[in-house]
C-alpha cells in the first residue's frame, strides 16, 4: 500500500552545549553540525525505512545551497519525492540546542515550507495513508485532509508542533498522534484530566499519545487502551524521535499490520533513533527493527 507524507523539510543546525540557553543566556556550545531534518521529511525517511510501503512525500524547496543536502535523504531511503521549487527564497532550517541531559530547543524558520500549497496535492489514487503534520500552512493540511476523506484515503495527522486545529480539519482525521502537550493544548477547556477524558473530548475516533521515556498510548473510541511501553536504549540525542514514531506507526498500518503491532514497532524504532545524533540518523530499517525486537522478546 501507498503513503504520501505531506509536510516539511528543514536543514538542520545542531549546536551541543552543557545545557539549553535561558531567556537572555549565552552558553557556549561545541561544534555546528548540518543534519537533514524537517517533521515531514523525518516522517516519510522513517516510513519507507520501516518496511514494505511505497512511500511519496509532498514538499517544497527553496533555490539555495541546502537543496541537494535535503534532497539526498530521501532518495537514499527511496522516497518518491513531489518537490515544489520556490524561487527566491530559502529552504527550511531549524535551529537546534541539544544539552548534555538530551533536553533540546528547536527554532524553525519555515522558508520555502510555507509556500506548500492546496493546488499542489498530487492524484491520490492508489495511496491508502496520508501522514501531515503541521509545519505548512495549516489551510493546506486541512485541504488535503479533506481531499483524502473525499478519495477514501486515511488520514493520519501529527499534530505537532501544537496549535489550534479548525474543527474542518479534525473531521476528516482518521489517527491523530500527539504528545502529552499537544493533547492538553487540543482538549483545550476540558475539565478531563486523564488522558481518555481528554481523547474522548477531542472527537477522532483513534489518538495515539507518544509519552516519551514512558512509551504512547492508543485510544480508541468504545475500546480498551494500548499502552506500549518505552524500550530503554542509551539516549544521545531525541530530536525527531516523535517523527520517526509517526513514520513507521503509518507505515505499518499501511501495511495492515494491527495497532498493537504498529504501536510496539514505532516505539522501538523511535527509541533506536534517539541512540544517534540528528533526526534521521539512527532510524532503523526494517531488518534493524525486527533484530532489536527479536532481541526484546521474552
Ligand atoms: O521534530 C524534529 C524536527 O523539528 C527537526 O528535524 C526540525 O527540523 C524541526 O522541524
Ligand atoms: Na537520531
Amino acid at each position: 500500500m501507498k503513503v504520501l507524507v505531506a509536510g516539511s523539510a528543514n536543514l538542520d543546525f545542531v549546536v551541543r552545549a552543557a545545557h539549553v540557553p535561558a531567556p537572555g543566556e549565552t552558553v557556549l556550545g561545541r561544534e555546528l553540525q548540518l543534519f537533514p531534518g524537517g517533521k515531514g521529511a523525518n516522517q516519510a525517511v522513517a516510513a519507507a525505512r520501516a518496511g514494505d510501503a511505497h512511500v511519496s512525500m509532498l514538499l517544497a524547496l527553496g533555490d539555495d545551497a541546502f537543496v541537494a543536502q535535503l534532497e539526498a535523504p530521501l532518495r537514499d531511503a527511496g522516497v518518491d519525492a513531489h518537490i515544489v521549487r520556490v524561487a527566491g527564497t530559502a529552504s527550511g532550517s531549524a535551529f537546534i540546542c541539544i544539552a548534555d541531559d538530551g533536553e533540546n530547543s528547536i527554532t524553525v524558520a519555515p522558508g520555502a515550507n510555507l509556500h506548500l500549497a492546496p493546488e499542489h496535492l498530487p492524484a491520490l489514487q492508489g495511496f491508502s495513508h496520508v501522514l501531515m503534520q503541521l509545519e505548512v500552512p495549516i489551510a493546506s493540511v486541512q485541504a488535503y485532509a479533506q481531499a483524502a476523506r473525499a478519495a477514501n484515503v486515511k488520514v493520519v495527522l501529527n499534530a505537532a508542533p501544537a496549535q489550534a486545529l479548525p474543527r474542518a480539519l479534525l473531521d476528516c482525521v482518521d489517527v491523530l498522534i500527539v504528545n502529552e502537550g499537544e493533547l492538553a493544548a487540543l482538549a483545550g477547556s476540558t475539565t478531563q484530566a486523564d488522558v481518555s477524558g481528554q481523547c474522548a473530548a477531542i472527537g477522532i475516533p483513534c489518538i495515539v499519545v507518544t509519552l516519551g521515556a514512558c512509551g504512547a498510548w492508543l485510544w480508541r473510541r468504545d475500546q480498551a487502551l494500548i499502552e506500549q511501553p518505552a524500550f530503554a536504549v542509551d539516549v544521545v540525542d531525541t530530536t525527531g524521535a516523535g517523527d520517526v514514531f509517526c513514520g513507521t506507526l503509518t507505515a505499518l498500518l499501511a501495511q495492515g499490520a494491527a495497532f498493537e503491532q504498529a504501536m510496539r514497532y514505532a516505539t522501538a524504532a523511535s527509541a533506536l533513533a534517539c541512540t544517534k545524533l540528528g533526526a534521521q540518523s539512527g532510524t532503523p530499517t526494517r531488518v534493524e527493527l525486527e533484530r532489536f525486537l527479536a532481541d526484546r522478546r521474552d
